[in-house]
């Protein structure tokens, strides 16, 4: 008798013909969104954000509705997916933030909810993004607990910390990914060798934002030139402003960095005259980097609709946002891990 030979399913690869679906957790302005919208074989059927005003931004950009806080997802009758993509709130765990990890009840413990939709739903693949610092966060304890959960779940886990400079972005930012699978994957190299300055985004001299960008107030300020060289790829500091009545500075918004080299990390929580984007010395002007210049240092196309959102806001945005050219760099890899070219 003929003996039945049984085909081994590979396990990551869904139905034929079907596009490969992800959902957005925290979505933010949509980061991951935009890396797969770059291809036709992805398909996002679900993000959510607590943030209203995120949400409406999300909307406007992708045509999707996100769902408000991931606590309320109601995880049985959620669409089935492939893909669990999560940058879940760094706060807990960044050096800016209070450090508390998941003992903070309110942001850090929110990986547990990740972790209900992964036991609802089961999917083939979960990328994770977040701080850097996640890894040696409590002693490296935080990031073996992820790895400990994704693993009892019958995930192979794999990480990388990855600086967008090296993914072709101007902006030094760099974020760990943690990608679980239920098969070998393997996160690529960035290939890129040389790196892009911010001189490379500006906008024209003629456009009106310049103008309004250029408006921050010195004059509490002396301003005292930075002494040291330029290492190619990394922030340069040219001058650190040093406050006339406090005698104090230093402090990230109260640096002027150099647009020939690559641009320090926009942070949602910065202050001072170059709260957020940080202070550039364009030509003779020092100033602030308008919302189209930041979006060209995420990787955002920059006609991204804000939907009538405030500049400021606008900026906090892109602050908490992971640059698009790192998960645009992975696309081809999850496309093979699934069957796709
Ligand atoms: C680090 S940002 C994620 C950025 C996103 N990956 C991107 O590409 O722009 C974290 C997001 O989590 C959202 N958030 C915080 N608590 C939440 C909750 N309980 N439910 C859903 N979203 C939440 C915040 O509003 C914020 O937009």
């Amino acid at each position: 008798m003929k003996k039945v030979m049984k085909v081994k399913k590979n396990p990551a690869a869904p139905m034929t013909g079907e596009k490969i679906r992800y959902i957005d957790l925290f979505c933010g302005l949509g980061a991951f969104h935009a890396a797969f919208n770059t291809s036709k074989h992805f398909e996002c059927v679900l993000a959510c954000d607590i943030d209203e005003g995120v949400r409406k931004i999300y909307e406007a950009n992708y045509g999707l509705k996100p769902h408000g806080d991931i606590r309320k997802l109601d995880i049985p009758n959620m669409p089935d997916f492939d893909i669990l993509c999560a940058g879940f709130p760094c706060q807990p765990f960044s050096i800016a933030g209070n450090g508390e990890g998941f003992k903070d009840t309110e942001k850090g413990n929110l990986f547990y909810d990740i972790l209900n939709i992964i036991d609802g739903k089961n999917p083939k693949m979960c990328l994770l993004e977040n701080v850097k610092n996640l890894k040696t966060h409590d002693e490296g304890r935080t990031y073996d607990t992820i790895e400990t959960e994704l693993k009892k779940r019958g995930y192979l886990v794999t990480s990388r910390c990855c600086n967008a400079v090296d993914y072709g972005s101007p902006q030094a930012r760099t974020r760990i990914f943690i990608v679980g699978t239920k098969m070998p994957f393997v996160i690529p190299e960035p290939t890129i060798t040389t790196f892009t300055p911010v001189s490379a985004i500006l906008d024209t001299p003629s456009d009106a934002t310049v103008a309004a960008n250029s408006r921050v107030k010195l004059h509490n300020y002396t301003l005292v030139e930075k002494k040291g060289d330029s290492k190619p790829g990394k922030p340069h500091i040219l001058y650190d402003l040093i406050s006339k009545v406090t005698g104090k500075g230093g402090r990230q918004g109260e640096r002027v960095y150099d647009v020939d080299n690559v641009g320090i990390t926009v942070c949602a929580s910065s202050g001072g005259p170059g709260a957020k984007t940080g202070l550039y010395k364009v030509g003779d002007v020092i100033r602030r980097l308008s919302v189209r210049e930041t979006l060209c240092m995420f990787g955002f196309s920059s006609d991204y609709n804000f939907a009538g959102t405030t500049d400021e806001n606008s900026l906090f945005y892109l602050g908490n946002s992971i640059v698009v050219n790192v998960p645009l760099s992975f696309v081809p890899v999850v496309e093979s891990y699934f069957g796709r070219s």
